[in-house]
């Protein structure tokens, strides 16, 4: 099964992506990590797409289309949920032709709708595992045991660079005008459904099933 999970930033791209990697044994593949982890080996390309994630705005399509064919191709035909990806037109349709080459097929795109304050205060609520990445929120999701992550036990916690008031309204902006504009073509192809992405982490989460289980 391939999904795409689309939606601003803060929507819950990332919590539900691996609610459903979980549930269904895909392969959660987040263009956001990918960069953050190549910002993180210090290559000189990582030096270049960090400082462009840290502005909010988007990293140029060759770079994200070349890495993501790569992370596909890895993966052997397993299954996979698209999380931040892809975020222009030329990136879905890069997807298309890639996916047409190996023979696969896009069977659920999924657009998850939240309110624009609501996004903020996720955002500015955000904070992650350093280890495992596992995320959290400072009112919505805290780990069971405070200071204590719920999936490795680690006790270091982060938050991103880019998760500041200047960098989200760029974040935002970009949504709007570079990403906003992927919807309709989806929904031509007749493969966008919605899920109110307002709703709690858990009901968001039935949503999707519902949609991924065919209902
Ligand atoms: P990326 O990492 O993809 O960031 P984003 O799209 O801005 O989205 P976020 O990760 O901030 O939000 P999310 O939807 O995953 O929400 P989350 O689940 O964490 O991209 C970062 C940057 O990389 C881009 O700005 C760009 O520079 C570059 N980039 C990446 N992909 C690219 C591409 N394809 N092309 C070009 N550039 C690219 O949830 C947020 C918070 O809310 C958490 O604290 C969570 O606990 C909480 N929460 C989640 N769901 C709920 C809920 N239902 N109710 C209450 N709280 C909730
Ligand atoms: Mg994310």
């Amino acid at each position: 099964m391939i999904v795409i999970l689309l939606g601003p930033p803060g929507a819950g791209k990332g919590t539900q992506a691996k609610r459903l990697e979980e549930k269904y044994r895909l392969v959660q593949l987040s263009t956001g990590d990918m960069l953050r982890a190549e910002g993180k080996s210090g290559s000189a390309l990582g030096r270049k797409v960090q400082a462009i994630m840290d502005t909010g705005q988007l990293v140029s399509d060759d770079i994200i289309i070349a890495l993501i064919a790569d992370r596909i191709d890895r993966l052997a035909g397993q299954g996979f949920i698209l999380d931040g990806f892809p975020r222009t037109v030329p990136q879905a349709e890069a997807l298309d032709r890639l996916l047409r080459d190996k023979g696969l097929k896009l069977d659920h795109v999924i657009e998850m709708t939240v309110d624009e304050a609501a996004l903020i205060d996720r955002i500015a609520g955000r904070f992650s595992c350093a280890k495992c990445g596992a995320s959290y929120h400072d009112r919505h999701h805290r780990p069971k045991v405070d200071g204590v992550c719920d999936g490795c036990g680690s006790h270091d916690f982060v938050r991103r660079a880019d998760d500041n008031p200047e960098a989200v309204k760029i974040r935002l902006e970009a949504y709007r005008r570079q990403t906003a504009p992927i919807l309709p073509y989806y929904r031509k192809k007749g493969t966008l459904r919605q899920v109110d992405g307002m709703a709690d982490i858990d009901s968001v989460a039935r949503q999707i099933e519902e949609i991924v289980n065919g209902q």
